[in-house]
C-alpha cells in the first residue's frame, strides 16, 4: 500500500510538541525524554537543520530531522506513525533527505540507533546505509548504539580516516 494523501512540509514551530510526543513514544521508548518539545523546536528555528513532516491534514504522520553539516548531515530523528507504517512512508523522507543532502553536496549521511531496533536495521539497509560500528553506553550510558552510514559521494578515505563530530 501507498501513502498517496500524504503531503511532504516542512515543520513548524506548532509541529514541536507532537513530534516530541511521537519521538518519546515510537523512538525513545524506556530511555527517558531527550527530544523535548523545546528541544524540537530549537531544532526547527536552526538553520542548519531540516524538519520535514510527513502530514495526514492536519496529523503528523510522519517526521524527521536532519541536520547539515559542511560534508556530513546527520539525521537525528525519523519516525512513521504505526498506523502509517510499511506504506513507503518512511522511504520517501529518505528520498526527499538524500536528495537534498545531494544537492547541498554532503557526502555522507550517518544516524545511530539502538540495536535492539531491529526493524528499523531493516528499514535503513533497504534505504541503502550501512553499519559502521557500535557505539556502547550511547543511550543514558547503558544502551549500545549503531551507527549507520549513506554514502553519497566519494570522498577517496578508508572508513578509518571518517571524522565525526561526536554525539549527536
Ligand atoms: C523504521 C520506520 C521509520 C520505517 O518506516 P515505514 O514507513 O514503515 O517504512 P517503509 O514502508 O518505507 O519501508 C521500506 C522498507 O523498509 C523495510 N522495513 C520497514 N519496516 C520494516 C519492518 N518493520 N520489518 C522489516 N523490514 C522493514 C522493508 O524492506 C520495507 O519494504 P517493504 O515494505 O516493501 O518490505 C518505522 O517502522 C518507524 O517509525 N519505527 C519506529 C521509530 C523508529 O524506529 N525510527 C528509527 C530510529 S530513529
Amino acid at each position: 500500500m501507498v501513502a498517496r494523501n500524504i503531503t511532504l512540509r516542512l515543520g513548524r514551530l506548532e509541529d514541536a510538541a507532537g513530534i516530541a510526543i511521537l519521538s518519546r513514544e515510537l523512538i525513545e521508548s524506556g530511555l527517558g525524554w531527550s527530544w523535548t518539545p523545546e528541544r524540537v523546536a530549537r531544532s526547527i528555528c536552526n538553520a542548519d537543520t531540516v524538519t520535514l513532516i510527513g502530514a495526514d491534514g492536519k496529523r503528523i504522520a510522519a517526521f524527521a530531522i536532519m541536520y547539515f553539516g559542511a560534508e556530513h548531515a546527520h539525521l537525528n530523528l525519523l519516525a512513521v506513525r504505526p498506523t502509517h507504517q510499511r506504506m513507503g512512508l518512511g522511504t520517501r523522507l529518505i528520498d526527499w533527505l538524500m536528495e537534498s543532502a545531494q544537492v547541498a553536496g554532503i557526502a555522507a549521511v550517518s544516524l545511530e540507533l539502538r540495536t535492539t531496533n531491529d526493524d528499523a536495521r531493516r528499514f535503513y539497509l533497504a534505504q541503502g546505509f550501512t553499519e559502521a560500528m557500535y557505539i556502547p553506553r550511547y543511550y543514558c550510558g547503558r544502551e549500545t548504539a549503531v551507527r549507520m552510514v549513506r554514502e553519497l559521494r566519494s570522498r577517496n578515505l578508508q572508513p578509518g580516516q571518517w571524522t565525526w563530530p561526536g554525539k549527536y
